[in-house]
């Protein structure tokens, strides 16, 4: 029977809101920085799908070790010893590179690494005091969708399915560019003050903090300041600090991870997304003194199963032969020049473009009576119509970040095609005026 594509509608009858994309397209194929849909309509992909494909969409050397996987003799072993897991571990602790980060533990989603970061937060804490169990993470950071991750991450409107809320999760102000001094030392330390009581005792309350490697919507990465000042207290009051990586790791940000940009060794790295390529894999990486306790409890039946893990490797392997972490740092210097180019000539709609390596965004701001969110759809879908596809985040921001085996032509490609988009989107509401 010849295969129909079916409809928005179609899907919508089956599976609940939250499956709607935020962008209508059929995704028929894909491959290296390339979409389809239905009608074979070709895209560049500026999403890599969400921060996955970083070694580009069908891969053939990862596809031929998936592929190998499927056809020996084994799909799956539980906890028990397989030759795909024994291949990843080191390989994973290697691409690493930090001396204190030599235990990595798997899942399957990004929301559970976030989840172990926290368990293992506490469980040390408590190790050292009943009372050390308190967490600090960051207002508008995100970590995911499930009890804990989704209390870490801060929306109220996400969370009000959660009615027993964890009275130790504590939010701290991220600084935004947009607030005064937000790269001046003092920041972090002035945003203590404002969340805790004087006096308050960090050393005996708090036993991790967690933030994402920059903020998500808009790809903000905090002033070295901050994380400066951010280690110097975790180190004073004996507190662990975890960073989710789901989208900056990988070599997206122009480093394997985006935490040697900050030049600290954090605690526990959480990774997911770009760590398996599309295979669902994700995973701590962390040290035996954090992660060898006996209360952990932490595997589930996923973890590290074979095609997992020779997904995990075949996306190393990739990285590695096809020097991405080196070509990102190279192609975010393009992108980077671009970003700027388009803030310069619309800054009346544009209040501030952000990247590193080749993830970035644009932060729109409000225009002749549209609002900057309005401003953000409007120019992903112009993008749509030209063949670009770009990440609509349903916010003041459009996001960006191409598979990173893009060339450079099509990067700068694409960037001139956001940057007549942005112009069409001015010239029509100009005119109503
Ligand atoms: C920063 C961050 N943390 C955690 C998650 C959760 O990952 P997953 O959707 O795989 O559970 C995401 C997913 O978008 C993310 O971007």
């Amino acid at each position: 029977m010849k295969f129909k594509f079916q409809t928005p509608k179609y899907f919508q009858k089956f599976e609940p809101p939250s499956m709607i994309p935020p962008i209508k397209i059929y995704w028929k194929k894909s491959k290296d920085y390339f979409i389809w849909d239905e009608k074979n309509k070709k895209y560049i992909d500026f999403t890599s799908t969400i921060f996955v494909t970083n070694i580009g969409h069908s891969n053939k050397k990862f596809k031929k070790k998936i592929i190998n996987v499927l056809n020996s003799s084994l799909s799956h072993s539980y906890v028990y010893y397989n030759k795909y897991r024994q291949e990843y571990i080191s390989k994973l602790i290697k691409f690493v590179n930090r001396k204190k980060l030599d235990k990595c533990f798997f899942a399957s989603a990004g929301t559970e690494a976030t989840e172990v970061a926290l368990k293992l937060m506490r469980l040390n804490g408590l190790k050292k005091s009943r009372f050390k169990k308190g967490i600090i993470c960051l207002k508008g950071n995100w970590h995911g969708r499930t009890m804990g991750a989704q209390q870490m991450s801060d929306s109220k409107e996400q969370s009000q399915w959660i009615t027993t809320k964890d009275k130790d999760i504590y939010h701290l102000d991220f600084p935004y560019p947009w607030i005064d001094g937000f790269d001046k030392a003092g920041f972090f330390e002035k945003s203590l003050t404002k969340r805790f009581k004087k006096n308050y005792n960090f050393k005996k309350n708090i036993s991790g903090i967690m933030i994402e490697a920059f903020q998500g919507w808009g790809s903000l990465f905090y002033p070295s300041k901050y994380i400066k000042s951010l280690v110097k207290f975790a180190k004073k009051n004996n507190i662990l600090i975890s960073i989710d990586e789901m989208q900056s790791g990988f070599s997206r940000t122009g480093k394997n991870f985006a935490f040697e940009h900050y030049n600290f060794t954090p605690d526990i790295v959480c990774c997911g997304k770009g760590m398996g390529s599309g295979m669902p894999l994700s995973g701590v990486v962390t040290s035996k003194k954090l992660i060898n306790i006996p209360n952990a409890n932490l595997q589930s039946t996923h973890s590290a199963n074979p095609l997992a893990c020779a997904a995990g490797t075949a996306t190393i392997d990739e990285i590695n032969r096809l020097k991405l972490t080196e070509r990102s740092r190279k192609l975010g210097n393009v992108f980077s020049i671009y970003l700027k180019k388009i803030k310069k000539e619309h800054l009346n709609c544009v209040g501030y473009v952000t990247n590193k390596g080749l993830i970035g965004a644009i932060i729109f701001r409000n225009y002749n009576g549209v609002t900057a969110k309005n401003i953000a759809s409007s120019v992903a879908m112009k993008c749509l119509k030209k063949g670009l596809l770009v990440v609509a985040t349903n916010r003041d921001s459009i996001k960006l970040g191409p598979p990173l085996i893009i060339s450079k032509k099509d990067l700068i490609k694409s960037m001139k095609i956001l940057n007549t988009c942005i112009e069409e989107f001015l010239s029509e509401n100009s005119k109503k005026h």
